[in-house]
């Protein structure tokens, strides 16, 4: 039977049903007793884990099997540079630094400008390139720390990637990568090389340092395919297998239906340069409303916060559970109103960004420490 969405690394379509993409894409649920083991080395959790925006996993628990006896792993995620940062982007770096402040891990960043330019047909790899770099302010600007922090910008670190995205390529048929991606005939060959470009990262660590460190990759579960075959092709190369936590998508402001995306709806996203007007003005004119037609209606019935996409975002970025807890009751209840709420999260979103976009000017002059040059 034809499901009602689709979930690849390019396509995000239709009311995301996360069990069923659980099952289907093969990943384990994050449990309970996961997030406990986690809050047993972490001795608090983020908003992130306590509220399922991270929901499924693939060999967490193998990792911290071997966190505790004593092993150490590395963080691995990403960005594909195709245009501005929006926030759907920066909420896996957010739990990302959380995570790197609490186990005191390193992390890798790779920066696909050769795959948007293999992908997207308006790019060139100019542009790709520029993007990249810009993307890697966004990164910093979330207060990463340079000591433990290694940013990939693909072409600028192509000897050594390439060098092992070819151990990785000769492992995987054209045939399981048209499984898994749903390449044909049309495709061009870059698409076809471009997973085990994506795998290398992966085992990056190990290939540096020359022990065996595992690997954890907190991304939005789109991303999971590349890590079905990184993880097919790691024993066969004398690397473990990389381990993965993922998210779901931060929904789109006009409602309910697939992840914020620049491909589908421009005008409704926000993006990490937007200024306060524009955030104002994008949330009041699209954020979706769970409230009533009328003020008397909703004091009289109160909102629904479960479908208001203006609650639904606080739950991304107020991290304070009582605070949220409050909104949510008074929305429900009637005492707030739509036009309040939206204001809550303009705030909301303002604040961060002010901050955000200081620190982005900032990171320009600490740029050169982060990145990795081969
Ligand atoms: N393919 C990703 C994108 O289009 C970029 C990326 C590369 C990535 N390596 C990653 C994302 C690891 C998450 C984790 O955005």
């Amino acid at each position: 039977m034809a499901e009602d969405f689709v979930v690849t690394p390019w396509e995000v379509q239709g009311e995301v049903d996360y069990n069923k993409l659980i099952k289907q894409f093969g990943t384990k649920p994050l449990t309970e007793s996961i997030i406990k083991r986690i809050e047993k080395h972490t001795g608090e959790l983020h908003y992130m884990l306590r509220r399922k925006i991270f929901f499924s996993h693939r060999d967490l628990d193998v990792l911290l099997n071997d966190y505790e006896k004593g092993k150490k792993f590395a963080l691995y995620t990403g960005r594909g540079p195709s245009g501005n940062t929006h926030l759907g982007h920066i909420i896996p770096w957010i739990f990302t630094k959380w995570l790197q402040d609490k186990f005191d891990v390193p992390l890798y960043f790779q920066i696909t400008d050769d795959e948007k330019f293999l992908c997207k047909p308006n790019l060139t790899l100019k542009q790709t390139h520029e993007m990249g770099y810009d993307n890697a302010l966004e990164l910093i600007a979330l207060g990463f720390d340079h000591k433990k922090t290694f940013i990939i910008v693909d072409t600028d670190y192509s000897k050594t990637l390439y060098n092992n995205a070819i151990k990785v390529a000769k492992k995987v048929t054209a045939s399981n990568a048209r499984a898994v991606f749903g390449f044909t005939n049309e495709t061009n060959i870059g698409m076809y090389l471009w997973p085990a470009m994506q795998a290398v990262p992966c085992f990056l660590p190990s290939i540096l340092t020359g022990e065996k460190i595992r690997t954890l990759i907190p991304a939005a579960i789109d991303q999971d395919p590349y890590w079905r075959i990184a993880r097919d092709v790691a024993p066969k190369l004398g690397y473990p297998k990389t381990a993965a936590i993922h998210n779901v998508f931060l929904p789109s402001l006009t409602g309910p239906r697939g992840k914020m995306s620049t491909s589908t709806n421009m005008e409704s996203t926000i993006f990490t340069t937007d200024d306060e007007k524009t955030v104002r003005k994008k949330v009041m004119k699209y954020a979706f409303s769970g409230g009533k037609d009328t003020v008397e209606e909703h004091r009289k019935h109160g909102g629904n916060p479960d479908i208001d996409s203006s609650y639904q975002w606080l739950r991304f970025f107020e991290e304070d559970d009582k605070k949220l807890k409050k909104i949510y009751e008074d929305y429900k209840s009637g005492g707030l109103l739509s036009g309040e709420l939206k204001q809550i999260l303009v705030d909301k979103l303002n604040n961060f960004l002010a901050k955000h976009q200081k620190n982005k000017e900032k990171a320009r002059d600490k740029l050169d420490k982060f990145l990795l040059k081969d």
